[in-house]
């Protein structure tokens, strides 16, 4: 223990969390749910859906690297649906696809089998968004009628299936924005489709561990070890910064900025690279100058490298809650496994495969990352596990 660890804040009736001393005086037992809840299967059923959001981040991911998340022109949520029927329905579809830039400058001369091919992208990517709201809809509506629900998880689930509604039209926002004069979608909209889609993926998978982690829902204390609070809030910064870099991501991905300087650790031969700000106004680079977008990229990964080192460092303190040390031997394998399928993605000029992997491994990035702060955060005391085993 820290020697210079005072509890100056603690008063009768509220507790500080320090389980080398009995000093929890808040009720040990779980907060107890309305009979008839299941918060397990609720639980279960909500990690489902974010197994399902990963493999929409993924197809997603597929459709812009294979260039194909212009190829249908409209938004029709109920009738889009049903794809293409008859060879006359394709004819008219691809029609449509002639009329955009994308097309008339890039693709011109395309066959019909080539465009059935990137159409077929972002048909299951639409796809994939129906089934994932029918997946949440319907038990939803079972648990509800059942009274399966815990009454505070309503508003909670009613804001997600808003999010995933948010999220279909922030997609056909991000599409229109190729239609008319660019050959390619907004980057900025593109950012913030992928930024919605890990917030909605965090909150779903927040509210699956409250349901699912054993002494998940014991009333916490007020006051921690500060050993503990530090961690949780180095945690808690560190998880912001991999959600910026996350976005920052899909600006390189949305500038193609990943086709151009493929060396590492250089770029064009020095550590900062030359003319990183060209435009005007300045700020603007950051956002549409593809050098800087790349350097902040690299930077922020180098950032978030040595905070998680220093963080697993710290983690060896004995007054951690167990479950929570994992989780950061875990972010810090995620983030090292991250970080090198970046390089390769990079040094190998974004071959579809590692793009997906580099994508699909920032996913498993954040819910490890989401992990540790929940372990940090809702922690099960040791005096309420005693009795428990009792
Ligand atoms: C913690 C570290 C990192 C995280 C969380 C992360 C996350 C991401 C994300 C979410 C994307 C967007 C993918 C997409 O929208 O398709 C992306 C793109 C990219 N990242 Fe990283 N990244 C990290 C480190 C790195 C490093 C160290 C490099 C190389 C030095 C790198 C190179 C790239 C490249 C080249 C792309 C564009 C790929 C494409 O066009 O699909 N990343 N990153």
């Amino acid at each position: 223990m820290r020697s210079c660890y005072k509890p100056p804040r603690f008063q009768p009736g509220n507790s500080v969390y320090n389980p080398t001393m009995a000093v929890n005086t808040l009720p040990m037992e779980d907060v107890k749910a309305p009979a008839g809840t299941r918060d397990r299967a609720v639980g279960l059923w909500l990690l489902a859906i974010c197994a399902c959001l990963l493999a929409m981040i993924v197809v997603g991911g597929a459709t812009r690297l294979t260039d194909s998340g212009l190829s249908i022109t409209e938004w029709r949520p109920v009738t889009g649906t049903i794809p293409p029927l008859s060879d006359a329905a394709w004819q008219s579809e691809f029609e449509k696809y002639k009329q955009i830039p994308e097309y008339r400058y890039i693709n011109k001369g395309m066959s019909l089998d080539e465009f059935k091919y990137i159409y077929w992208w972002e048909w299951g990517h639409r796809f994939l968004g129906r089934l994932i709201g029918v997946l949440f809809l319907v038990p939803f509506l079972y648990f509800y009628f059942t009274k399966s629900l815990r009454p505070e998880l309503l508003p909670k689930l009613v804001l997600m299936f808003v999010l995933g509604g948010l999220q279909g039209a922030l997609g056909w926002y991000m599409v229109a924005s190729g239609l008319t004069e660019r050959v390619d979608v907004s980057q900025y909209r593109l950012a913030a489709h992928l930024g919605l889609a890990f917030i909605i993926l965090g909150f779903i998978f927040w509210v699956a561990m409250d349901l699912l982690r054993e002494g998940a829902r014991v009333p916490q204390p007020r006051f921690l070890h500060p050993d503990i609070q530090g961690t949780r809030t180095a945690m808690i910064a560190l998880t912001g910064l991999i959600y910026v870099q996350i976005v920052l991501g899909a600006f390189v991905a949305g500038l193609d900025a990943g086709l151009i300087y493929n060396t590492w650790p250089l770029m064009e031969g020095a550590w900062v690279p030359p003319e990183l700000f060209p435009h005007s106004p300045w700020l603007a680079n950051f956002f549409e100058h593809q050098k800087l977008v790349q350097f902040n990229h690299r930077l922020v990964a180098y950032a978030i490298a040595i905070a998680t080192v220093v963080l697993w460092w710290r983690c060896r303190s004995p007054l951690l809650p167990g479950p929570a040390r994992k989780a950061i031997h875990w972010v810090l394998a995620a983030v090292g496994l991250q970080i090198l399928l970046g390089i390769w993605t990079l040094l190998a000029a974004v071959p579809i495969a590692l793009g997906l992997a580099h994508q699909a491994g920032a996913v498993f990035l954040f819910a490890v990352a989401l992990y540790a702060c929940h372990a940090l955060t809702k922690m099960p005391s040791p005096v309420a596990a005693d009795a428990r085993a009792a």
